[in-house]
């Protein structure tokens, strides 16, 4: 087994303040904060790191202004991560630090780590719920959210340039071993690491043929934690950039903010699994977007 999951995400940001304000309003847990960064934690053990955008130890910059500098990657063992550098090496620069991890950059230029893997298992099991035919929960009533607390990074989502796409996927699939679940030719591949059966742990977008990270997703219990979550962030200010829907490549629930930090955030719930068993999909036209999206008056089309 290799790659399993996201490890960390490192920003690199404009107003570090804000960032740590934004974060903190996500339900991320704060484990550092200060006037130079922040860092902080999901249940699981993954990590996001706000730094200043000049900080001379992040990776260099893709595109003007605050973005996602770094993704790391956690291996499953010393061996794969030794046999993953190895390869690396073989047409690129790669650094090791004093603590083990390895660095280097993908085809388009992004910070990309790998590290061993620190998991912990989040003990926390989903709200009972009823149904006709299947009562889980009696005798008691809901208590409401009032606030997203993320479970785990669950997937990021780069956007890269239409010129030279297929080698910007082909660094991931053939090197660093993630699989092609669905394949969207005008827009771009959702892949899953080689040690996890999300949908995906990573989209390589080419659609808008722009350098940056487009959205980093945070997992929540489920469909109540992200209209919630959601509605948390707009009493805070924050501003909505898609609204509650479900996509249809993935199935996943889904309401995204713009982040002071670059690209947006998505609060995500029921994503599909897909195992060995689940043979890839390819599409020469984009298929649609949402299976269902939340609908205003007087809006006909859903932004
Ligand atoms: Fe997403």
């Amino acid at each position: 087994m290799t790659i399993e999951r996201i490890e960390s995400v490192t920003y690199g940001v404009e107003d570090v303040e804000l960032c740590t304000r934004f974060m903190t309003d996500v339900g991320l847990e704060p484990v550092d904060a200060g006037r130079s960064g922040a860092t902080f934690r999901t249940p699981v053990n993954q990590f996001v790191r706000i730094l200043r955008a000049d900080d001379a130890s992040l990776p260099p910059r893709s595109s003007a202004g605050s973005n996602v500098r770094e993704v790391a990657w956690g291996v499953g063992t010393q061996a794969a991560l030794d046999a993953l550098a190895a390869e690396l090496g073989r047409d690129r620069e790669v650094s090791v630090d004093a603590g083990g991890v390895v660095r280097t950059r993908d085809e388009s230029g992004y910070g990309v780590a790998l590290r061993l893997s620190d998991k912990v298992e989040a003990a926390d099991p989903p709200r009972r719920t009823n149904q006709l035919g299947h009562v889980e929960r009696r005798n008691e009533g809901v208590t409401p959210y009032g606030r997203a607390r993320p479970l785990r990074i669950v997937h990021a989502a780069w956007d890269v340039l239409d010129a030279g796409h297929e080698q910007a996927q082909r660094f991931y699939l053939d090197r660093l071993r993630f699989r092609a679940i669905d394949t969207v030719r005008p827009m771009g591949t959702f892949m899953q690491c080689e040690g996890d059966i999300e949908h995906h742990n990573l989209l390589l977008c080419h659609r808008t043929n722009a350098l940056g990270i487009n959205h980093i997703a945070f997992e929540v219990h489920d469909i109540d934690e992200v209209v919630e979550g959601g509605n948390y962030m707009i009493a805070q200010g924050w501003k909505e950039s898609r609204r509650l829907g479900r996509h249809n490549l993935g199935s996943n629930v889904f309401r995204m903010f713009q982040s002071p930090a670059g690209g947006r955030i998505e609060f995500a719930s029921d994503m599909d699994r897909m195992d060995k068993d689940f043979v890839p999909r390819h599409w020469e036209k984009t298929p649609q977007h949402h299976l269902w999206m939340l609908k205003i008056p007087g809006d006909s089309e859903p932004h």
